[in-house]
């Protein structure tokens, strides 16, 4: 029986792409499709692997060629794909839930404490050859240890980020649309609305989705309930923060300092983050290990198998 056709939009691990080769007859790329070129690469192809840089919103899932009957996106996020209109096609989605939660945690943890303790501002400070030697008062952070840590969205990413600031001795406050059962909150502090939870927030993390409901959740207003000289990280979507407030409260301090590994309209930040020493800033690299990647290309192509199979496997988003 003929291979399925998998359309690939982008390079994937070694070990990944030959799998694809092996399961499928894959389409794949030697460097990413531009998403103007994905309508052309997807012509009579049975699945559609993408991933979060590729906009597969209304027009672009409207206009699928009929073959198409399952997006694979190589990411647990798809806040990037549009899934009304995908069902409206009939054309299921499967992600690559629980494989990266622990490397998107670590990856938060280590925002959490590069931001707090100016790891951005020393390294620059070493290579550019400013450093003169140890002195009482330079570059003086705030210590992690103890403080509480606020997190906003507490789902598998934000659960993985507690247990591990369980490590640091972090009292952990929570805010999410409902209270975990006993066995997932331990010791983590639950709270229903933003007045009794933002004030707790020493260190805010962000872990929810992207999506229309937490679009630019971190307003202005939402800064200013945060305890002066907080500390603000966000390994989810860059759609949670309003840039223009965020900045704002950098520069004048509300904010001590900031890590962010996503933003709004990546890659093109907002340049102002670019002008502030307080942010520490990395290139949307949260599940970015080896292992991960190479696990979430396991669980995607099996998604994708298991749909064109017939079946409904446990990574169907839509
Ligand atoms: C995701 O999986 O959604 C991440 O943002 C990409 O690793």
């Amino acid at each position: 029986m003929a291979k399925p056709v998998l359309f690939v939009t982008r390079r994937l691990p070694p070990s990944i792409e030959a799998q694809a080769a092996r399961d499928f007859s894959a389409r794949l790329t030697p460097s990413d499709v531009p998403i103007a070129d994905v309508l052309a690469g997807a012509a009579g192809a049975d699945a559609i692997l993408c991933c979060p840089g590729d906009a597969m919103d209304a027009a672009l899932i409207a206009a699928l060629p009929d073959s198409v009957k399952v997006i694979g996106t190589f990411s647990v996020g798809y806040d990037h794909v549009d899934l009304d209109a995908a069902r409206s096609r009939g054309i299921r989605v499967c992600n690559t839930p629980d494989v990266l939660s622990v490397a998107t945690a670590e990856c938060a943890m280590l925002l959490i404490l590069a931001a707090a303790r100016r790891a951005g501002e020393g390294e620059r400070m070493v290579r550019s050859g400013a450093w003169q030697g140890w002195a009482p008062t330079q570059l003086l952070g705030t210590q992690v240890s103890g403080r509480r840590l606020g997190i906003f969205g507490m789902g598998r990413i934000g659960r993985e980020l507690a247990r591990m600031a369980r490590g640091f001795e972090m009292e952990v406050h929570y805010r999410d649309v409902a209270r975990l059962p006993p066995e997932l909150e331990h010791d983590a502090i639950f709270h229903d609305n933003d007045d009794s939870f933002l004030p707790m927030c020493e260190v805010l993390s962000l872990n929810a989705p992207g999506g229309a409901g937490t679009r630019h959740w971190l307003t202005g207003g939402r800064i200013a309930k945060l305890p002066r000289g907080a500390v603000v990280v966000n390994a989810a979507r860059g759609s949670l923060v309003d840039d223009q407030a965020l900045v704002a409260a950098l520069r004048e301090g509300h904010v001590a300092a900031a890590g962010l590994d996503v933003y709004n309209n990546e890659p093109h930040l907002d340049p102002a983050y670019l002008g502030l020493e307080n942010v520490v800033l990395l290139p949307h690299l949260g599940s970015a290990t080896r292992e991960t990647r190479d696990a979430m290309g396991r669980i995607v192509l099996a998604g994708i198998a298991a749909v064109l199979a017939g079946q409904a496997p446990r990574n169907l988003v839509g």
